[in-house]
């Protein structure tokens, strides 16, 4: 085995994270929505969205999340579609979902109610209730047009390892395509992680007393997405902070390392109204204002018409 000190991300990707069963076969449906939908005219946008989750023990009992609840990526996902793109939507498993996440607070059984039949008995017809379930033939138009089109591919991810060996098999099977390929990178990916040699195999006994771990730093994927994975794609990382004063200069900080081409930069708290987009030479606020908050106006609404007019900038530019 490798020395874990000299390795490179990739090298410790494949060293130090287990591959998932099925990486390849997602690889191939990758590979074939990508070339499918650049001929017919589409680009193509990998979203990232949900956070990874790092399990303690081999046996998982217990696990470290990171906080996402998906709804940047799946809002985003609508609103790339509506521009026209075919979108890869990597996401944790039960996070919220492009369409369906209009409904995640309401309960499907509320919503429905069965007809009288004849004479007053019970039919086995169900009625949506329109008040509970707002808007419902309009979204559900748009989601069939989108499922009928094949437009939308799924793949989900829970662990970590999950996560980056399909975010590696994404970007290798994007990369024919080139610079019509976008990394809309949302998900809030760990930065720690135990490696599976170190990790107990059954439940950690609370009986031992207090417990202390020791995490190692995970690689940033960032670095060879952009330099091997996939170097023609346009790639946006997100840049997540709670102390506003340090947002910008990590955000520029993340720029000069990765030399990709943006970074949507948000604070927790403020995040569903204001992000700044950060490139290597401009910066611009979005905002919502409270009037347009009140009119459920998406903020995603503008990330992403920011987003489709650089790529287009950054595919003139490559020729
Ligand atoms: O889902 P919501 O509730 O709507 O919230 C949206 C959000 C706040 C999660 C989203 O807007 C956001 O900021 N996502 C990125 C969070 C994050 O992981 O930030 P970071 O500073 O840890 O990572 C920065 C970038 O590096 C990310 O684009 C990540 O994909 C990438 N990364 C991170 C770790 C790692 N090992 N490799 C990476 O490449």
């Amino acid at each position: 085995m490798a020395d874990p000190r000299t390795l490179t991300a990739e090298g410790k990707l494949s060293e130090e994270f287990a591959v998932p069963s099925h990486v390849e076969e997602v690889k191939g449906q990758m590979a074939a929505f990508a070339v499918q939908h650049r001929a017919a005219g589409h680009r193509v946008v990998l979203i990232t969205s949900g956070g990874t989750k790092v399990p303690l023990e081999s046996r998982t009992v217990r696990f470290l999340d990171n906080f996402s609840s998906g709804r940047r990526g799946a809002s985003s996902a609508e609103y790339f579609l509506e521009s026209g793109y075919a979108v890869i939507f990597l996401h944790r498993h039960r996070s919220l979902y492009p369409f369906t996440r209009l409904y995640s607070g309401i309960n499907l059984l509320d919503s429905l109610q069965l007809e009288s039949g004849k004479g007053g008995s019970v039919s086995d017809q169900v009625v949506v209730n329109q008040q509970a379930l707002p808007n419902i033939a309009k979204i559900l138009m748009r989601y069939q047009a989108v499922k009928e089109a094949g437009l939308l591919l799924p793949v989900e991810f829970s662990t970590l390892s999950e996560y980056l060996h399909l975010l590696k098999a994404a970007a290798q099977a994007l990369s024919p395509i080139g610079s019509n390929a976008m990394f809309y990178l949302a998900a809030a990916v760990s930065d720690f992680y135990i490696p599976a040699s170190d990790m107990p195999e059954h439940k950690i006994q609370s009986s031992n007393g207090p417990l202390q771990i020791s995490m190692k730093m995970v690689p940033k994927m960032l670095s060879p997405l952009v330099k091997d994975w996939a170097p023609q794609a346009f790639v946006i990382s997100f840049k997540l902070e709670t102390d506003p004063s340090i947002l910008l200069d990590r955000a520029r900080r993340a720029l000069d390392t990765y030399r990709h081409q943006a970074v949507v930069a948000n604070v927790l708290d403020t995040r569903r109204g204001y992000v700044v987009v950060v490139t290597p030479d401009t910066q611009a606020e979005l905002v919502l204002t409270d009037e347009e908050a009140s009119r459920d106006v998406e903020i995603e609404d503008r990330i992403v018409s920011n987003l489709t007019v650089a790529h287009s900038q950054f595919i003139a530019q490559q020729g």
